[in-house]
């Protein structure tokens, strides 16, 4: 077993860049509260997987977009465009969409 220092050193690794990718907020009741609110019908779950797709899907080719992306005037068109890298189909897009709506109401 000479490799398992280099194994548990890579996996130790990956492990601390993935804590350091971890920035974006966890959705409350109160996120969903306030996006019903505001005519979205959105569900704890779709919030919640709209995190998940954030750090698993969109950060494979960079980091996780930052919660401040969502207030670019520019993030609708982007999100169109990145949806489309990420091969997003439409309710999953929808799911990041609010997910960083959600963001911007603190
Ligand atoms: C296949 C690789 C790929 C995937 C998957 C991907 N992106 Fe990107 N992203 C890029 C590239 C390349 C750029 C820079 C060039 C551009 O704007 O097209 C970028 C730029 C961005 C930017 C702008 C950064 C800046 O500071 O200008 C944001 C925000 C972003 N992506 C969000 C996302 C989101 C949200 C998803 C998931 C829905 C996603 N990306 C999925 C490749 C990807």
């Amino acid at each position: 077993m000479k490799y398992l220092p280099i194994v548990l050193g890579a996996s130790i690794a990956v492990g601390l860049l993935a804590c350091a990718a971890a920035n974006l907020r966890e959705p409350s009741i109160a996120d969903v509260q306030v996006l019903q609110a505001r005519g979205e019908p959105a569900t704890l779950s779709d919030l919640q997987e709209g995190k998940f797709i954030l750090e698993h899907s969109c950060s494979r080719c960079h980091s996780s977009p930052d919660a401040g992306d969502g207030a670019d005037s520019d993030w609708p068109n982007l999100l169109s465009r990145m949806s489309t890298k990420a091969g997003l189909d439409s309710v999953s897009t929808w799911r990041v969409k609010v997910y960083m709506a959600s963001l911007q109401q603190k």
